[in-house]
């Protein structure tokens, strides 16, 4: 898979001209966003595509999650059927991560695919879910169950997008940055301790270079392990399995795929202690700061319900369930953990 070019940079949203370059030879392109996305930010790009001399068909999905379900994909697919898009067409997809998962898997299948560009307008979308082509839906209310690797050929990551962004996606973005700094980036982990209230109101400096730290992670990983088969890729997924049982048990959409990742390192830090060697001291610290994000659960789900969600989990191997645990600060590793640990760890992170 050819890794996708990147154009980063203030402004980088209205320079269609720069980044559709080559992108369709009918010269027709899909523009897909949601409605809030598009008030902010549609106008200007569909303008920049028309500059650029493209015919844009315009399509908006749900907000959030719901976006991320057969029925929008089909509605999407058959919008752009009846909008004359064909096999030399493209897709832009402009928003969050709900939007660029489904619009890339509308891209990756349509016709059998057709090349896209992912746009990201949140904090997470650009530093994590909008780079790297995992495109998907949810199936059976569960997350990302269905889906292609369907590499973008352009990024673009705009920071004045993330100027307007809702406080409760700041703090989901984050959370997955935050992932980072515990997976592999000591540094990156202090850098954000320290300057934590900059990075909660936003402040454009600090939250740069979060950005830019984590999505060179996710370059990094990505390159080293394109389909997720080698291993490397997998511990992008710190925090995820009982993220993702979370989110599904809360209803999806209730939580921010940031805000579960918090509780499900919470989770995995306990069970590093346990599994792999973690010292209690170095996972004390890190739990302590992540009570302190401003993740509020406003249901308490019955752990039992969690572990069955685990059970879906698309890391699980014959039949065990895996986890992604820290030996230390920094340092990653894939193991199987019995149900009885990880049953432990939510009753006790949950109480
Ligand atoms: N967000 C995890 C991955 O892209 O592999």
């Amino acid at each position: 898979m050819t890794p996708e070019r990147l154009f980063a940079g203030p402004g980088a949203l209205g320079r269609a001209r720069e980044w559709s370059r080559g992108l369709s030879s009918s010269g027709r392109v899909a523009l897909v966003s949601d409605a809030r996305v598009w008030r902010l930010h549609g106008a200007r790009v569909e303008r920049s595509l028309r500059g650029a001399g493209l015919t844009v068909v315009r399509h908006l999905l749900p907000a959030g999650e719901a976006a991320k379900s057969w029925d929008c994909v089909e509605g999407l697919l058959t919008a752009m059927l009846a909008g004359g898009l064909r096999r030399d067409a493209a897709l832009v997809a402009l928003g969050g991560g709900s939007v660029t998962d489904a619009a890339g898997f509308a891209a990756a299948v349509f016709l059998r695919g057709i090349p896209w560009v992912s746009a990201p307008t949140t904090m997470l979308g650009q530093l994590d879910s909008g780079l790297g082509g995992k495109t998907g839906i949810n199936l059976a209310g569960s997350k990302n169950l269905a889906g292609a690797f369907h590499r973008p050929a352009a990024v673009v990551c705009d920071p004045d997008a993330l100027k307007t962004l809702p406080a409760r996606e700041r703090v989901s973005g984050l959370g997955e940055a935050l992932k980072y700094g515990l997976t592999f980036d000591p540094a990156l982990w202090r850098l954000m301790v320290a300057r934590w209230d900059e990075l909660l109101s936003g402040a454009p400096g600090p939250t740069a270079e979060v950005v830019r730290r984590g999505a060179a992670w996710k370059k990094k990983i990505v390159a080293r392990d394109p389909r997720e088969t080698k291993g490397a890729r997998e511990l992008l997924n710190f925090g995820h399995t009982l993220g993702h049982a979370l989110e599904a048990a809360a209803g999806l959409g209730a939580l921010r795929h940031g805000e579960a990742v918090v509780w499900g390192m919470r989770a995995a830090l306990r069970l590093s202690v346990k599994r792999a060697g973690l010292s209690a001291a170095s996972a004390l610290e890190a739990d302590r700061f992540l009570a302190g994000v401003p993740v509020p659960l406003p249901r308490r789900p019955d752990p039992r319900r969690l572990l069955a969600q685990c059970r879906r989990d698309k890391k699980a191997r014959a039949g065990k369930i895996r986890f992604i645990l820290l030996r230390a600060i920094g340092r990653a590793v894939t193991m199987p953990v019995p149900e009885a640990d990880i049953l432990a760890a939510a009753r006790e992170l949950l109480s």
